[in-house]
């Protein structure tokens, strides 16, 4: 008899997560939602739109706040109680974006989400202006909330710039939009046209269907890139093929072919650019007179051990906190929270560009 090598991937962290906080947590078919009163809120302006969605600012008129106003485009009612049963499991975690109510019109029964409302600085004005602690302290600020979604058993699946909200002045950000994350069960197969392309993993590229949180390392590792090389998007794919060609063009075929040989994987006919041995770019190969003072030996390690074709080799959102790209903004917390540490945090203001090298 043959024995057939089934590849199958778990994830390394919380695999049980869901197993461990049961049915009542996971079941979001079986939840029934309740709605909330419309007339409560009024619209002030529209503040974004996204492709599921428009949103606007608006006020709770029975408390006078500020609240931002998610109307929902038609969307399969699933889709709708997955989104705000995630929120609902998530709320009050660190810079979760947080869901008030959930109201519809009573005639169109057009659904809205009610969040609290982020003054948000447009991505493409803000990111080049950020100087290299303020990225250490936005991703710092993002791994929180991805390492409590993840503990929860939850993948956000659409890590991107712009469903990052930050109020710069208030050093605020929260991740936003939840409307394709997932809970995240051992050996199941999930749908691969998740994410938005230039933040896809390789796993939905090569069509790996049992992927899990690392695929958001992957898409955060992405956006470290996007940041400190001040090249936005890093990856520009034309379409899906592609995304994963100009990946290979930065990491090499070398650890693709390994990838692939690992999980019983195939590159497809519009690969065919893959087929040739394409060599790895030092990370430092991208460092210019204009973003050097955002690179440092730490933040360029980082980078490598965030953006690996094999999913199970990246960091888990615990162990990036833990690396020393983050000692400067740990530091800053812990004086602010009264801590002893004597520790000096002169390395905000160090030129890492000389630690080079
Ligand atoms: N809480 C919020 N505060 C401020 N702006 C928001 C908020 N939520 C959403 N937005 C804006 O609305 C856009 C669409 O919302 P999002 O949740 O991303 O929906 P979609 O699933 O349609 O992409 C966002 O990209 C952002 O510009
Ligand atoms: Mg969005």
């Amino acid at each position: 008899m043959n024995k057939v090598k089934l590849a199958s991937s778990i994830a390394r962290v919380h695999a049980d997560a869901n197993k461990r906080l049961g049915r009542d947590h996971w079941d979001y078919e079986g939840f029934s939602l309740q709605w909330g009163v419309q007339e409560k809120y009024e619209i002030i302006r529209k503040v974004g739109r996204g492709k599921y969605s428009e949103a606007f600012e608006g006020i709770d008129i029975t408390c006078n706040e500020r609240r931002c106003l998610k109307i929902l485009k038609p969307i399969k009612k699933k889709k709708i109680k997955r989104e705000i049963k995630i929120l609902q499991n998530l709320a009050g975690g660190p810079n979760i974006i947080r869901l008030y109510d959930v109201v519809r019109d009573s005639q169109s029964k057009t659904p809205a989400l009610i969040f609290e409302c982020i003054e948000n600085d447009d991505h493409k004005t803000l990111y080049p202006k950020l100087r290299d602690f303020d990225v250490r302290y936005y991703m710092f600020e993002l791994l929180k909330a991805l390492e409590y979604c993840h503990s929860m058993g939850v993948m956000h699946r659409d890590l991107k710039p712009h469903n990052i909200m930050i109020d710069h002045q208030k050093r605020k950000l929260r991740l936003i939009d939840w409307g394709l994350a997932e809970f995240y069960h051992p050996g199941t197969k999930y749908n691969v046209r998740v994410a938005s392309r230039y933040w896809k993993g390789p796993e939905l590229l090569v069509d790996l269907q049992d992927y899990d949180y690392s695929l958001d390392m992957w898409s955060l590792g992405a956006m470290l890139a996007g940041l400190i090389f001040q090249k936005d998007p890093f990856f520009r794919g034309q379409d899906n093929n592609d995304q994963l060609i100009k990946i290979a063009r930065v990491l090499g075929t070398e650890e693709l072919y390994i990838y692939l040989e690992k999980y019983s994987l195939k590159l497809n006919e519009h690969h065919r650019a893959l087929t040739e041995t394409i060599p790895r770019i030092p990370w430092k190969k991208f460092v210019t007179q204009d973003n050097q003072h955002l690179i440092s030996n730490d933040a360029l390690d980082l980078l490598g051990k965030l953006l690996r074709y094999d999913h199970q080799e990246r960091l888990t959102a615990t162990e990036a906190m833990e690396h020393s790209y983050f000692d400067p903004v740990r530091v800053r917390e812990t004086k602010k929270t009264g801590g002893l540490m004597e520790t000096s945090d002169s390395s905000e203001t160090e030129d890492w560009s000389e630690m080079l090298g």
